[in-house]
């Protein structure tokens, strides 16, 4: 039988490689996961729209704790890197995420043409 299908609006991963693990990542993902909960913005929540998974490298090692988003907008999919990324800035994109609005610009990395 295939799993329950959740509707999701965008989905964040956040590095638990060494490099970003040595700045925090377990812990901002721990805490970016319980607020998730708590404000129901979870995708497995009533109305919930934010999908969080743990990755592997995301190509900014020296730079962490990474984290990476990715979403659907009628222009296409849309992906947004940050790096030195702390609780502040983490709760931001998801709720950009949840909310259908602009991602946030501060801590953002990568070529231009992933910027929007
Ligand atoms: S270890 Fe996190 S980006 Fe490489």
């Amino acid at each position: 039988m295939p799993p329950k299908f959740y509707p999701t609006s965008g989905h964040i991963l956040i590095c638990q490689n060494n490099n970003c693990q040595g700045r925090g990542s377990a812990l901002l993902y721990k805490a970016l996961w319980n607020h998730l909960e708590r404000e129901g913005l979870a995708y497995y929540k009533k109305g919930g729209k934010v999908r969080l998974t743990e990755s592997g490298c995301l190509g900014a090692c020296s730079y962490g704790p990474t984290l990476c988003v990715y979403r659907q907008t009628p222009q296409g999919l849309e992906e947004g890197w940050y790096a030195a990324v702390d609780f502040p800035v983490a709760k931001a994109v998801a709720q950009a995420v949840q909310d259908g609005s602009e991602l946030p610009e501060a801590h953002k990395y990568g070529p231009e043409q992933q910027r929007s």
